[in-house]
């Protein structure tokens, strides 16, 4: 077990700054000085200005494009921590990236989450928080604790703002049929629908078929992430044709990569919601609301901080 101080240390890496201060702001707990920059030839340059010797510290970075250098930079700072003397050392990823490559599932491939398991465990992390990963089996890549939180709270509590009507919650894909009973079922016990999906390549979907009755209903889709926009606006898509009156996309991770601004613009969705998991750069859809997940965050940080049972903030999508 390790032992550090009463110090809560929050360090931010560069991958969401925004995030990093909003949960500082939370808190009422400066960012420690640190400069993480880059040496002329693009190799990460960090230096933390601030005594961080037995504390406990909690790096700030989710693992979202440019993935590759934000999970450099996140093992640097790791690293950097635990030569410092850091008493505990906590990686906060709201976002974890690589969580899709998580087995075996054609000849000479990786699993690419167990690499990113490995690199973050050996460079020095205590444990992990992080928020709706893609495959919660994860947590056992790691033999140090991993504390899964959801962003169901924080989106359903926007989607209970909008007071929608008589809702029929849809998931993009038989994977998702877990979260979206979750959903569900908070909104008190809704009919499902399930869009039957094929993934043709990694941004090509094609869609021709749904399970469930959405015609004439306003219709919720829930998803943990939208990458290249394929699933969810074939979802959203397929809804429409089959009569849904209003659709909401309800989902943590904007990874929003590629295509995914141009046809989310173009999908029949009248609402998109999202968590600040990952920042926005560029363009955005017009009917984007993003709320945040960093009161969340912010007092995982503390329960675990004072040693303090992180279950009341899981809400979890056992049903
Ligand atoms: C699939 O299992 C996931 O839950 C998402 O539906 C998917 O990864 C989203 O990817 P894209 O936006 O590229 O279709």
């Amino acid at each position: 077990m390790p032992s550090y101080s009463d110090k809560i240390l929050l360090i931010a890496g560069t991958a969401h700054t925004e995030l990093a201060r909003r949960i500082s702001t939370e808190l009422d707990i400066p960012l420690c000085a640190a400069h993480v920059g880059r040496f002329p030839d693009g190799e990460i340059d960090i230096k933390i200005e601030d005594d961080i010797r037995g504390g406990d510290c909690f790096v700030l970075q989710p693992l979202c494009p440019p993935v590759n250098e934000n999970w450099a930079e996140l093992l640097l700072l790791l690293d950097c921590l635990k030569r410092a003397s850091a008493g505990r050392i906590t990686a906060v990823l709201p976002y974890y990236g690589y969580a899709r490559k998580d087995r075996k599932d054609e000849g000479r491939v990786p699993i690419s989450a167990k690499v990113v398991a490995n690199t973050i465990t050996g460079c020095g992390a205590s444990r992990v928080l992080t928020v709706d990963m893609h495959a919660a089996q994860i947590q056992g890549f790691y033999d140090i604790p991993v504390d899964h939180l959801y962003a169901k709270p924080v989106l359903l509590q926007a989607l209970q703002d909008l007071r929608i009507e008589r809702p029929v919650i849809v998931t993009p894909d038989v994977g998702g049929v877990k979260m979206a009973r979750a959903y569900a079922k908070a909104l008190g016990d809704t009919d499902l629908a399930i869009v039957d999906k094929r993934r043709i390549s990694g941004s090509e979907i094609a869609v021709e078929h749904m399970i469930g009755e959405v015609d004439g209903r306003n219709v919720v889709i829930v998803d943990d992430m939208i990458s290249t926009g394929g699933s969810i606006s074939e979802a959203a898509r397929i809804c429409k044709e089959n009569g849904a009156r209003t659709i909401v996309l309800a989902v943590t991770h904007a990874v929003f990569c590629g295509p995914a601004v141009k046809r989310l613009e173009a999908s029949p969705a009248d609402t998109i919601l999202v968590t600040d998991t990952i920042p926005r750069h560029g363009p955005s859809p017009s009917k984007l609301k993003v709320v945040s997940v960093a009161p969340l965050l912010a007092k995982a940080i503390l329960n675990l901080h004072d040693s303090k049972s992180l279950s009341v903030l899981f809400d979890s999508l056992d049903t």
